[in-house]
């Protein structure tokens, strides 16, 4: 197959190194891509949140299949321009990604569906804001209606920050206030050709910046796959994830079909386990970053088969995906100052090294080449991903091959799927 991926960070490193680890060769371009995909892929310079340069380039290259790792192309139409082509692409339209770009988009998809999920209200100026405050009570939990890079949300009990970062976001479209909600998150993705839904395996994303879950919410600093407590609460990830299939994503699939907005490509499902049952906090129209490259290393399926079949409408001929038993724990490498004001053009030392760990391999984020040097060029660098047969082995690889990598002012958390390996 002839293959155009969209986006420059770890999650299309993942999605690049899961299509060339599959049995059949595949053509694989990638816009911009960076300085990791280089090595998976032919790079190709073209915007890739311009619908006419997307498709005259898939037109152009007899592309057979187009997937959009990040959620920008989706906003600007990318996947309408190309589909419009008879290219089939992996990634919903404008209208489906608001599933993901508007809150009171996804809120009401949610009421209307049926969905478990927190109560809402959404205000549009200071009085709003606290009017919802003191209806929802404390702690505070405060979203940008609109997209803001996994930095629009605060969770706090102290009221005068929640109505400051509502000030922040209240010019930009509105602010939702919601209420609190308490318990583990899981990241479980679907794949849906608009019809129809296939779930992947659960994984968890740790957020926050630091260790033990302190400092500001991030992209996601670390991740693992599978979620083995999820059989003391549910039986097993099958009986866990057969509910999430019935109870959010196929109606949600149902909804959006039914009003004309059909969502073909990754419906991401953040949940949370709450006391009172798994209730929905967001969703995303992408594969989650950084929780892919834990996810897509222990699919045995083609993935190239499944995102064709729900690019075209055809995931009914496939079963569901199966996953190995294999671990997975990813720790991303950040630079000095993220999430805030990142500090850019730092060499990086290391990076094969680390790969040279047994299980171990790097999925680049955001590097470049600068003659003999690989350069930071973002907030979040690279993940060093590590596949074990227990967790324990797999979180010490990951470990060590990030402790081979130097970065000046480099940040990563030490406790990424600590808890599950003491369990
Ligand atoms: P979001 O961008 O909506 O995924 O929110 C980012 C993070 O904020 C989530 O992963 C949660 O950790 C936290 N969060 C969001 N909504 C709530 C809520 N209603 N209650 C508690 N925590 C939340
Ligand atoms: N890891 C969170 C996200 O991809 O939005």
């Amino acid at each position: 197959m002839r293959i155009l991926v969209l986006g420059s960070g770890a999650r299309e490193h993942a999605i690049i190194l899961a299509l060339r680890s599959e049995e059949a060769s595949h053509a694989i371009y990638a816009a911009p891509g960076n300085a990791g995909i280089a090595r998976d892929a032919h790079l190709v310079d073209l915007d890739a949140n311009d619908p006419a340069a997307v498709t005259a380039f898939a037109k152009d290259q007899a592309i057979d299949l187009v997937v959009i790792g990040p959620e920008a192309p989706l906003v600007a139409g990318v996947a309408d321009a190309v589909r419009e082509r008879g290219i089939p692409v992996f990634g919903p339209g404008k209208a489906a990604a608001q599933l993901e770009g508007s809150k009171t988009y996804a809120k009401r998809i949610m009421d209307a569906a049926g969905v478990p999920t927190g109560r809402a209200m959404r205000a549009h100026d200071l009085v709003g804001v606290e009017a919802a405050l003191d209806e929802l009570g404390a702690p505070h939990v405060v979203k940008a209606d609109g997209l803001a890079a996994g930095k629009g949300v605060i969770v706090t009990s102290d009221r005068a920050s929640a109505l400051a970062h509502a000030e922040t976001y209240l010019p930009s479209g509105g602010v939702l206030i919601e209420e609190f909600l308490s318990g583990p998150e899981v990241s479980l993705f679907f794949l849906s050709d608009g019809d129809r839904v296939l779930p992947l395996s659960p994984a968890q994303d740790f957020k926050r910046l630091r260790d033990g879950d302190e400092g500001p919410n991030t992209g996601g600093m670390g991740a693992y796959s599978p979620l083995p407590w999820l059989t003391e609460r549910f039986g097993g990830e099958q009986e866990f994830v057969d509910q999430v299939t019935r109870e959010v994503a196929e109606p949600v699939i149902r909804q959006m079909d039914a009003e004309g907005t059909p969502f073909i490509g990754l419906l991401y499902a953040g949940l949370i386990l709450t006391e009172q049952g798994v209730k929905v906090i967001e969703f995303n129209a992408r594969f989650g970053d950084p929780e892919t490259q834990v996810v897509l290393p222990r699919l045995i399926d083609p993935l190239s088969e499944l995102l064709l079949a729900a690019a075209s409408g055809t995931l009914d001929t496939h079963p569901r995906p199966a996953f190995a038993e294999a671990t997975a724990v990813t720790v991303v490498l950040a630079s000095e100052g993220y999430p805030e004001a990142p500090l850019t053009g730092r060499v990086l030392t290391g990076v094969d090294e680390a790969e040279e760990v047994d299980g171990v391999h790097v999925a680049h984020a955001a590097t470049a080449r600068r003659e003999n040097d690989l350069l930071a060029t973002g907030g979040r660098v690279l993940n060093v991903v590590a596949l074990g047969t227990t967790f324990r082995e797999a979180r010490t690889a990951a470990y060590e091959g990030i402790e081979r990598i130097g970065l000046e002012g480099g940040q990563y958390r030490t406790d990424i799927a600590a808890r599950v390996v003491e369990d």
